[in-house]
């Protein structure tokens, strides 16, 4: 077998302080039974949609618990994330998700082509400083990568509260011309797509400092 591409880190880090004892036990007994196969998404019957980097999994869960036809694959490599999504999962007893525990992007390049029917991209590492923005997960190849597996007309919908960041984000979808924006007037970009859940990271800026930037394109 080929050997994964590696990428630079577009994450912080994978581990935190030691788990409690039930969400170590749902890492070792439930995570193995969600875990995706990037082959297997050849043979779903159902659309899928992928979001990368949930972080605690607020949307992703709130997405499925919506659309329950839907399966919904979720990438994050932070091992208490991927915990709080678990027991999000057992508590709300979800069927419809599946998780990939690695680097987004490696999952990206192992999937067939036009495989999915809408991706998410939701406040990403800003990574501020200018010296850390190659380690910006939006970037041209990222751009390609996903241009790929996103069948015709598939949306990506992604946020960020930094500023510079959505500029960027902007910046480089406008110059990639297998994307169409899907706002049509300025409001678009202040406004939470339809089924939206608030995430963690968009509840720790309580008080707006930064309002959050709604950026959705389609492939066309
Ligand atoms: C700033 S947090 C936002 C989390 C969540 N979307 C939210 O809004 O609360 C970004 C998350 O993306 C994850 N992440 C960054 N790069 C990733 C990658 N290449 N593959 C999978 N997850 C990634 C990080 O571990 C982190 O949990």
């Amino acid at each position: 077998m080929a050997e994964a591409k590696k990428y630079l880190p577009s994450f912080g880090r994978k581990h935190g302080r030691a788990l409690k004892i039930g969400k170590n036990t749902l890492l070792e007994t439930l995570l193995p039974t969600l875990l995706i196969d990037a082959q297997e998404l050849s043979g779903l019957k159902t659309p899928v949609h992928l979001e990368i980097g949930y972080g605690n999994g607020e949307h992703l869960c709130g997405r499925a618990q919506e659309n329950p036809e839907i399966t919904f694959i979720g990438c994050e490599v932070y091992e208490h994330g991927i915990a709080a999504c678990l027991k999000h999962i057992q508590e709300h007893k979800l069927t419809n998700i599946r998780l990939y525990r690695d680097d987004a992007r490696i999952l990206l390049d192992a999937l067939p082509s036009a495989c999915l029917n809408k991706l998410y991209l939701l406040f990403p590492d800003p990574w501020p400083k200018k010296k850390h923005h190659k380690r910006r997960i939006l970037n041209q190849e990222m751009l390609a990568l996903l241009h790929r597996v996103m069948a015709k007309n598939a949306e990506l919908s992604l946020a960020t509260d930094h500023h510079l960041y959505a500029r960027w984000m902007l910046v480089h979808l406008l110059h990639h011309d297998g994307f169409e924006s899907l706002a049509r007037s300025k409001s678009d970009w202040l406004t939470p797509p339809k089924g939206h859940t608030r995430t963690r990271y968009q509840e720790k800026n309580k008080a707006n400092t930064h309002y959050p930037i709604f950026l959705n394109f389609k492939k066309i």
